[in-house]
């Protein structure tokens, strides 16, 4: 897995991710007390600022470090420079800087499904006894709708999917379903089904 592809993408001043948070993550995230957390492929940083705007200490570990940058630059036009850390490594094998943590998030890493398995385990390995996984993606079911997002269905995951990959890793799952909605494209909004999960590593 090469990043080349993404620092391309990433190679302009806009946010190509824009720079608000995923209406998800604030929904999930509702009930949980700050911590420390690991926006795992948090890209340009959108719902890492939006962590530490909350009050998390967070670290962005992404693999396009020109992502990283905008992350950085992100946290300073908000003012929260101190509470964001950037890790420019794989998610398939990285050294986290405040691992063990209290949440880690995972939004829409779309890899192959062996490589998601890994980079979940990793994720579950950089949580506490007691911490949360939480997680956002485009959902399975979008190919049969047509819809915007990535076509390869090995890259997208599933409730029954993630729900199985998160029982063997010995996790609780509190919340795993299919979300209708809307994404931005260029085009303007495209209808788009997201797969959110919320579960626990067990003490
Ligand atoms: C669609 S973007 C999502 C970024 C961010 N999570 C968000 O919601 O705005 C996917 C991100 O995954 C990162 N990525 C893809 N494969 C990766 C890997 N193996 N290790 C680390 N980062 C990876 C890319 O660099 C990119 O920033």
């Amino acid at each position: 897995m090469d990043p080349t592809s993404w620092i391309k993408k990433y190679e302009t001043e806009r946010y190509v991710y824009t720079k608000d948070v995923n209406q998800f993550v604030v929904e999930l995230t509702e009930g949980l007390t700050p911590g420390t957390a690991i926006d795992l492929a948090g890209g340009e940083g959108r719902n890492a600022v939006w962590l530490a705007e909350k009050g998390w200490q967070v670290e962005n570990i992404d693999f396009a470090q020109n992502a990283l940058d905008k992350c950085a630059l992100l946290a300073k036009e908000r003012g929260v420079v101190a509470k964001v850390l950037t890790t420019c490594a794989s998610a398939l094998d990285f050294t986290s800087q405040l691992a063990p943590v209290d949440l880690v998030l995972v939004a829409y890493l779309h890899i192959y499904s062996h490589q998601f398995a890994v980079a979940m385990q990793n994720a579950v390995a950089a949580l506490k006894p007691g911490g949360t996984l939480m997680g956002v993606w485009h959902a399975l079911e979008n190919i049969q709708h047509n819809s915007h997002g990535p076509q390869n269905p090995d890259t997208l995951p599933s409730v029954e999917s993630l729900t199985e990959l998160c029982h063997g890793l010995g996790l609780r799952v509190q919340v795993c379903e299919n979300r209708d909605g809307f994404v931005r494209t260029d085009e303007g909004p495209k209808p788009s089904v997201t797969v959110i999960l919320l579960a626990t590593k067990p003490i």
